[in-house]
């Protein structure tokens, strides 16, 4: 039995809620659809978020894709800076509440950047999905806009749960979120960089906390690509060929949360199911992840 600090005295059953990073093209469409229904089914979860500004040939999501993940078992699809990048999401991300854009974009961007979503047993999921400033396009400070939605909605108060999507190039500032929400949101975890880190942990006021989830694609690659024309344009600075996704088989990426009473994280761990990288699912959930035969040998060692 393990112990945690953020243990509630007493309440109703733990929220389990699974979000999975980045999915990148076909491979990563096709891992998602194959082991997303087991996982919610095998894990009994509560809410999946799934980030899939890079679903559609790499770039952007389209309004069948989007469909598709949410008939896999997702609640929620988030982006980042792809988000628009298939111009088909500009029209139908105004008519699907499920579909998030980074809340901090200009004011009149389409489509919405936090939703308010319901658990099958009617817990109240607030999902918030905001894009960082370093390296990245200039946008309005994603700080203030995660204070200004933390506050129209509070944790205990608004929602029972409140996820934070950072879509980040650094390290340092996606951190700098999961304190800046410390103890006021269940989860904050990571985007973009598409590589999963190893500091999966529960922040001291109860936040879990992921700095980047993983992308769900080929690690065989350059962050999901085909590697030849990273390399390329690497190491000739001259114009090549078109980026493409890499094929092979992905690795699902994502991280696993149990969030309590009072909608803070008491449980948290890695998941990486299937493709190159080496296995990782939660214990506290299943307690079989190395000798598991359901994923169809997915969960052996890395290949
Ligand atoms: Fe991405
Ligand atoms: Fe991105």
């Amino acid at each position: 039995m393990s112990y945690s600090p953020h243990d509630p005295p007493t309440g109703p059953a733990p929220l389990r809620l699974l979000f999975i990073g980045d999915v990148v093209g076909r491979a990563g469409r096709k891992a998602l659809v194959q082991h997303l229904p087991r996982l919610r089914r095998r894990w009994s979860l509560d809410f999946v978020i799934v980030n899939g500004e890079n679903a559609a040939g790499g770039f952007g999501i389209t309004e069948a894709i989007c469909e598709e993940f949410l008939e896999a078992g997702a609640d929620c699809v988030t982006t980042g800076n792809h988000a628009f990048d298939q111009r088909e999401a500009l029209v139908f991300i105004e008519r699907q509440p499920r579909l998030l854009r980074p809340v901090n974009y200009p004011p009149g961007t389409p489509g919405r950047g936090a939703n308010l979503y319901a658990a099958a047993d009617g817990r109240q999921i607030l999902v918030i999905n905001v894009q960082g400033r370093l390296y990245m396009d200039a946008l309005d400070d994603p700080f203030a806009a995660i204070e200004r939605e933390v506050g129209a909605c509070p944790l205990g108060v608004g929602c029972d749960a409140l996820v934070v999507d950072i879509h980040a190039e650094t390290s340092s500032e996606k951190m700098a979120m999961g304190h800046f929400v410390d103890g006021r949101a269940s989860l904050v975890v990571g985007t973009h960089t598409h590589v999963p880190t190893a500091d999966c942990q529960i922040m001291p006021h109860g936040v879990g906390y992921m700095t980047d989830a993983g992308m769900t694609g080929d690690y065989d690659s350059v962050i999901g690509m085909e590697k030849e024309e990273p390399l390329r344009r690497f190491t000739r600075k001259t114009p090549g060929g078109r980026l493409e996704p890499a094929q092979g088989e992905a690795t699902l990426c994502g991280v696993a949360v149990e969030i309590d009473a009072r909608g803070l994280a008491r449980k948290i761990a890695p998941v990486r199911v299937g493709g190159r990288l080496a296995q990782a699912a939660p214990d506290f959930w299943d307690g079989e992840v190395n000798s598991d035969r359901a994923y169809g040998g997915a969960m052996s060692p890395a290949k």
